[in-house]
């Protein structure tokens, strides 16, 4: 079996401490950064963009796990690859031409991901799934931390562990959104095998222990 992976979300880091913060999840079991960068046009929120990216890079020694909350995502692809991030997953809502969106990820030199919000189904990617290293499946709707893990997607998961065996294909499934160590096993269960949690992790009095114990519960 896979070895299932843990992405704690910087987004509920604290960003006066954000080198304090980066320097426990070096320190931590947990096995990538996940970075979430919102736009305010996508989504109502507003996360951070390329200077704090770049300062995370400086010091992170993790996987670079970035998660687009953008409108039109093409603009920035050679900006992402610069600054040194590993995986690249843009939202399908935003895409005209996916397949071209996903063609450029991988031109860079970047690993690339797809996100799927709630409502969208894990079937609109048939056809485009041996081209994905990563699907990003929503368990919340996209714009904050802190929100409650929607129970579809477990059903979600399963469909598309089932497509990526149809096809036989290489793609990591990655949940995101109310991740907690109650639903985390139940997730890699159903087939995820990277799971996003943030407020669940920086919330905790400690947070290195947190991460520990969630890779427990999945190990
Ligand atoms: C939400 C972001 C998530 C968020 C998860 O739009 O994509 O990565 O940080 O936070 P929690 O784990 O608190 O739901
Ligand atoms: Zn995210």
């Amino acid at each position: 079996m896979n070895k299932k992976l843990i992405a704690p979300s910087l987004l509920a880091a604290d960003f006066a401490n954000l080198q304090r913060d980066i320097e426990m999840v070096n320190n931590s079991e947990a096995d990538w950064f996940h970075i979430d960068v919102m736009d305010g046009m996508f989504v109502p929120n507003i996360s951070f963009g390329m200077p704090v990216i770049k300062a995370i890079a400086k010091h992170a020694t993790k996987t670079l796990d970035t998660h687009l909350m953008i409108v039109d995502p093409d603009r920035y692809i050679e900006d992402f690859a610069n600054l040194g991030v590993n995986y690249l997953t843009v939202h399908y809502e935003t895409c005209n031409h996916l397949h071209r969106t996903i063609q450029a990820i991988t031109a860079a030199g970047m690993k690339a991901g797809i996100a799927l919000n709630p409502h969208t189904s894990v079937r609109v990617l048939e056809e485009v799934i041996n081209d994905l290293d990563l699907v990003l499946i929503m368990s919340v709707n996209p714009g904050f931390g802190g929100q409650s893990f929607i129970e579809n997607t477990y059903k979600k998961v399963e469909q598309l562990k089932e497509m990526i065996l149809a096809h036989n294909a290489n793609t990591l499934i990655e949940v995101d959104g109310g991740v907690n160590a109650e639903n985390a096993k139940k997730l890699t269960d159903a087939g995820a095998d990277v799971l996003v949690a943030g407020s669940f992790i920086f919330s905790s009095n400690n947070p290195n222990k947190t991460i520990s114990e969630i890779k427990n519960k999945i190990a």
